[in-house]
């Protein structure tokens, strides 16, 4: 047991030692698809914003995670490239063969090339499945896409800002 102590004689806050300051654990569960690594780069940082307050954290690439049988978890999240004009395919149906998901919260990560985002295509998937959004980004990448650096500056920002909607629910 830890007292800190304010006042001259006061105990103001007991903390054992075995507790989480922080409260209960929330559990993410991530899933992922990036061909050149921006998108890689992106969730490996959200994993360790959601690990410091109090996050337990399971990162899957699309092809070892099983859609019909997804780990329990407080908040799933989804990231994936544009690619031809939509999600990347095998995301796509990933998301589409979710099984039991009705009512689960969610979050959803785009990287796109081109103009325009495809959030709305993922989430139109998974609104099919019932599921929740608590939170959307994307994130348009240019110049060194193909070795993983064409994340825009500022990147951090947005993903944090997004983490912390996550960690809302
Ligand atoms: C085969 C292919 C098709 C693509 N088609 C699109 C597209 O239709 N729209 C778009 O915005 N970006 C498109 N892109 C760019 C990708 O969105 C970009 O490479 C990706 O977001 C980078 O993320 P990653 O490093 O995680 O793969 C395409 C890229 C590839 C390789």
């Amino acid at each position: 047991m830890r007292c800190f102590t304010l006042g001259e004689s006061s105990c103001y806050l007991f903390i054992g030692e075995s507790e989480s300051p922080f409260g209960e654990l929330v559990k993410y569960v991530i899933v992922y698809f990036s061909r050149f690594g921006n998108g890689k780069k992106l969730v490996d940082y959200l994993v360790g914003k959601l690990k410091e307050k109090n996050g337990v954290v399971q990162l899957f690439k699309v092809d070892e995670a099983n859609p019909s049988a997804m780990p329990e978890a407080d908040v799933y999240v989804f990231s994936a490239a544009a690619e031809a004009m939509s999600i990347q395919r095998d995301m796509k149906k990933f998301m589409k063969n979710l099984n039991g998901m009705d009512g689960k919260k969610y979050g959803i990560i785009n990287t796109h090339g081109m103009k325009k985002d495809r959030l709305d295509k993922i989430e139109k998937i998974l609104s099919k499945k019932k599921m929740v959004k608590v939170a959307e980004v994307a994130f348009h990448v240019e110049g060194d896409v193909q070795t993983g650096n064409g994340l825009m500056a500022g990147w951090e920002a947005k993903l944090d800002e997004f983490a912390g909607k996550l960690e809302q629910i």
